[in-house]
């Protein structure tokens, strides 16, 4: 008979903190193997406050199941869902990049214009990981209806070669049982669609609506939007006046752009695309229709030439180090998975 199972252990080593998300800390680790195999990984650590909640953790270990096989090029791979003295922790390919926040907040402090053809590629990237997310089956072919809930900025991520990665697939609708609080929707409100913020069933659609703030954000430099609470209310009394066109705030974008970033806005899901398919067709077709445009080359050689600090400090945390195997071995028996940091 031939082989059926294999049992092991993973062990992490933290390299450094990250960042400390709205949910939890985000690491650089290093999953350990045999013979000084080691892989350079994230690891996303969950706050007690929402380790605590049954409910959270019930959908959060369900989402991360459903999300498990997502394997996609604009899409942050997940490898493990981690157990460490009771609490869980997502382990996922590491990102050498930075986040898509950071870059529109580059150019707004440098007062430097983003280029169009880049924030519409960007979108176009997003749009295929969400295309292949969204028509996701099960092995009976039935739609696993994976919605992303929460395409903002931050869960888009640009790693130096000019790749664009989604982050955070599926933990948005966990979140969401710990968000009955308009308070703590702030700052997270800008990019829902408004069925999303009323609380009613969203659909792929919804993520589409998402993107469009954040192109209309790429293109513009601004959110086409004002007041985080106020718009709760909107949305909540059904109120569908906003937005306005984009070409208002930015009259020299191309007619092609504006009307895909206008259409994805729409508040009745009905009258937006109704892909993300489709809507990355349009801005390919913006994009590409005369020849030649953006590819990862030319938005890795853009943030290497803007980000050189952050490109250098990903490097050096990056870069192999040398051991002897006695000092593997006091390495191995000194990993842990906690609060044990190493200073960079
Ligand atoms: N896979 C990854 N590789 C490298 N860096 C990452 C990765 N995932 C997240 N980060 C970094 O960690 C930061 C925090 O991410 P996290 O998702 O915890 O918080 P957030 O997106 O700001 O808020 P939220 O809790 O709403 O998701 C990100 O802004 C990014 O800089
Ligand atoms: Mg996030």
């Amino acid at each position: 008979m031939g082989l059926e199972k294999i049992v092991g252990s993973r062990e992490y080593r933290i390299v450094r903190l990250i960042a400390d998300g709205g949910m939890g800390s985000v690491y650089q680790a290093q999953q350990l193997g045999n013979a000084g195999f080691s892989k350079t990984v994230a690891i996303k650590t969950i706050l007690d406050l929402f380790a605590a909640d049954e409910e959270f953790v019930r959908l959060f270990i369900g989402e991360a199941k459903l999300v498990a096989d997502l394997v996609h090029e604009n899409i942050v791979q997940v490898y493990d869902l981690g157990l460490s003295e009771g609490r869980y922790f997502i382990v996922m390919e590491y990102v050498e990049g930075i986040t898509l926040e950071a870059f529109v907040r580059m150019h707004l402090d440098e007062e430097m214009p983003l280029p169009a053809e880049l924030g519409a590629f960007i979108g176009s990237r997003v749009c295929r990981g969400l295309e292949y997310a969204h028509r996701r089956t099960d092995c009976d072919g039935r739609p696993l209806g994976i919605v992303h809930r929460d395409i903002s900025p931050k869960n888009i991520l640009l790693n130096f070669e000019g790749v664009v990665k989604i982050t955070d697939f599926g933990i948005a609708k966990a979140r969401e049982v710990m968000e009955q609080d308009e308070e703590l929707l702030a700052g997270r409100l800008e990019y829902m669609p408004p069925e999303q913020a009323a609380r009613k069933p969203t659909d792929g659609r919804s993520d589409l609506y998402a993107l469009g703030v954040v192109t209309h954000e790429l293109l513009t430099g601004k959110q086409p939007s004002q007041g985080t609470v106020s718009l709760l209310r909107l949305h909540q009394l059904g109120t569908t006046s906003f937005p306005s066109p984009i070409q208002e705030v930015r009259p020299d974008l191309p007619e092609d752009l504006a009307a895909i970033v206008d259409r994805a806005l729409q508040p009745d899901p009905a009258d937006r695309f109704q892909s993300a398919s489709e809507m990355g067709y349009a801005l390919e077709y913006h994009l590409y229709h005369e020849g030649y445009g953006p590819t990862n080359v030319t938005l890795g050689e853009y943030l290497r030439k803007h980000f050189p600090y952050a490109a250098e400090r990903t490097q050096k945390s990056l870069r192999p180090r040398r051991h002897t195997p006695d000092f593997l071995v006091l390495q191995r028996a000194e990993t842990i998975f906690g609060n044990r940091l190493e200073e960079e």
